[in-house]
């Protein structure tokens, strides 16, 4: 497998209709509403050109419908939003022919093959019948599902969907690829091989726009990103200036009961003391006197770590992380 060159081979060149380090997703004031409830409440993006952007955020809040409004899928209610500098009500079919996308579910047609499905796909963009049959064939490569190119859909595992939907996201060789959930449900090993492939388009100059329920996903492959919850944009930043920005350097994760913490560490000056189900976190920029105080108590049970982006969303969510 010949990863780096694959990507060698499909630099990006300048984006049309953005200038050198714009941004190939702009959005003012960008708003949704089902039945009158807001899903999206007058959010204002700036997705720059090459790199990796991420969308965080809990169930519900709004990810999908933002991304969805970017590929032309469902209007704005009000609000304006660009991709390459056109405005999407009006350049659908341009916008379109320029970007890959990735469903949250996987959607591959069950009655053609893993190739015919690509092949599909190609028909669906119009590309020559020259370009279709090598591309299909370096895409399968570089996914990894050369050997079940004429496998049916329904003999796939999970992770060879989602494979395989990403391939079928970079048929039209696109300049912006937007993924709904990449890695959601799938084992270590082949979250891993996705991030490297993401980090390939990456590096060959494509701009990404992704969701995510995983942290360390975020902290691995995003540039820059937001958090949404409620609609609305909660904070914006690079994952390191996020955890700087937003909490203590390091946490003591201990199993005990909350008065006891409260009394042990409570006096201690500049902690915080948060509590999730049975686990209580100490938050502090100095280690050395919450670990002496927690070692005057025989038997509890603590470890420590520095923080991480999983403490600033649980921080300014309020909310527990699910479990995808
Ligand atoms: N087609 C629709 N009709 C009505 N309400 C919708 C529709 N699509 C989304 N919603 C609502 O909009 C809100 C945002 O949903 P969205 O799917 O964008 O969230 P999300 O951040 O992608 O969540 P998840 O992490 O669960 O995928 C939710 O309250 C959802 O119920
Ligand atoms: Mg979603």
């Amino acid at each position: 497998m010949q990863d780096q060159e694959w990507a060698l081979e499909h630099p990006q060149g300048p984006v049309a209709g953005v200038a050198p380090g714009g941004s190939v997703v702009v959005a003012r004031g960008l708003t949704k509403a089902f039945d009158g409830r807001l899903a999206v409440r007058g959010i204002d993006l700036d997705v720059p050109q090459g790199g990796c952007f991420g969308f965080l955020g809990p169930n519900g809040a709004g990810k999908t419908t933002t991304l969805r409004m970017i590929l032309g899928q469902s209007p704005p209610s009000s609000g304006t939003l660009s991709v390459f500098g056109l405005p999407v009500e009006r350049s659908i079919r341009e916008i379109r022919a320029r970007t890959g996308v990735v469903p949250q579910a996987d959607n591959a047609d069950p009655d053609f093959t893993v190739a015919e499905n690509l092949r599909m796909y190609a028909r669906y963009f119009r590309l020559p019948r020259a370009v279709v049959a090598p591309r299909v064939r370096e895409l399968l490569e570089f996914m990894e599902l050369a050997d079940r190119a004429d496998d049916p859909i329904k003999s796939l595992s999970g992770g060879m969907k989602r494979r395989l939907t990403i391939a079928r996201a970079l048929i039209n060789d696109p300049e912006l690829i937007i993924l709904d959930e990449p890695t959601t449900g799938l084992d270590p090993q082949v979250r891993r091989m996705i991030w490297n492939r993401l980090r390939q388009l990456g590096h060959a100059g494509k701009t990404l726009l992704l969701t995510t329920h995983y942290m360390d996903e975020a902290e691995r492959l995003c540039d820059d990103l937001v958090v949404m919850d409620g609609g609305r944009i909660i904070a914006q930043g690079a994952p390191r200036a996020l955890v700087e920005a937003h909490v203590e350097p390091y946490v003591v994760e201990i199993q005990g009961d909350a008065a006891t913490l409260q009394r042990l560490l409570g006096s201690l000056p500049g902690v915080r003391l948060e509590r999730v189900g049975e686990t209580g976190y100490c938050y502090t920029a100095s280690l050395a006197p919450v670990l002496e105080r927690l070692g005057q108590v025989p038997g509890i049970s603590h470890r420590h770590r520095p923080t991480t982006l999983e403490d600033v969303f649980l921080r300014i969510t309020g909310h527990e992380l699910r479990e995808a």
